[in-house]
């Protein structure tokens, strides 16, 4: 069953503050300065769509978003976010259904994969992958584990809690890492946050 963040949409932003502080936020912010000019863009499950509003912090101007988000209350948040003058097309669906073109300059997975068995990864990681030009941008990040205890802890806390609230299907983090090594990725950069429990990365195709 596909997950379903509607019912968490109301309070997501707030509980995670709580957990993380602005570590989160800070891991895609930082991911943003690797967005180049006028360039045409995918997110997919950007959540409340805070980040659209930091998209339009660095380009205020010229940029075509397409944002891809499954939970309707979601959306119907992200789209009271400021744009700028920016161009968003908003899509309510799941990635895997959406019939993409095959143009993106860059794409934007923030904290998408971890809701994943290593089935729906491989086929949606594949799906995303096509719709990347060649040379093209993908600004990654997600939880790993780096074996410090606590981060077990909060990873099954959040398995647990978000299965019951919005039934995800991943009980464990799936191997995101090996889905950009087998489709020959370079990675660019990458930092860590909130004691390398979130790992942000840039990949060029
Ligand atoms: C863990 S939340 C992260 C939200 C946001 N990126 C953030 O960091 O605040 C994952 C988001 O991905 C969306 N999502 C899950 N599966 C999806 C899919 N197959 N296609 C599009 N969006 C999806 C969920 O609705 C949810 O809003």
């Amino acid at each position: 069953m596909a997950a379903n963040y509607n019912n968490s949409a109301w309070f997501y932003d707030a509980l995670s503050r709580v957990v993380y502080g602005r570590s989160l936020v800070r891991a895609q912010v930082w991911l943003l300065e690797y967005v180049p000019e006028n360039a045409n863009i995918l997110i997919v499950g950007g959540g409340t769509g805070w980040i659209l509003e930091e998209l339009t912090r660095v380009h205020p101007s010229g940029l075509t978003i397409t944002y891809v988000e499954v939970a309707a209350n979601m959306v119907a948040l992200s789209k009271k976010r400021i744009t700028g003058n920016n161009h968003v097309s908003f899509i309510t669906n799941a990635i895997e259904n959406v019939v993409l073109p095959m143009d993106f300059d860059v794409v934007i997975t923030p904290f998408l994969f971890d809701n994943f068995t290593e089935q729906t990864l491989q086929r949606v990681f594949c799906h995303i992958h096509k719709a990347l030009k060649p040379g093209g941008i993908w600004l990654n990040c997600d939880f790993q584990l780096t074996g410090r205890w606590w981060q077990n802890v909060l990873l099954k806390t959040m398995f647990v809690f978000f299965r019951v609230i919005c039934k995800i299907e991943a009980s464990q983090l799936p191997d995101i890492n090996t889905r950009f090594e087998e489709k020959n990725y370079k990675m660019v950069d990458e930092k860590t946050f909130f004691g390398k429990f979130v790992l942000s990365r840039v990949y060029k195709k």
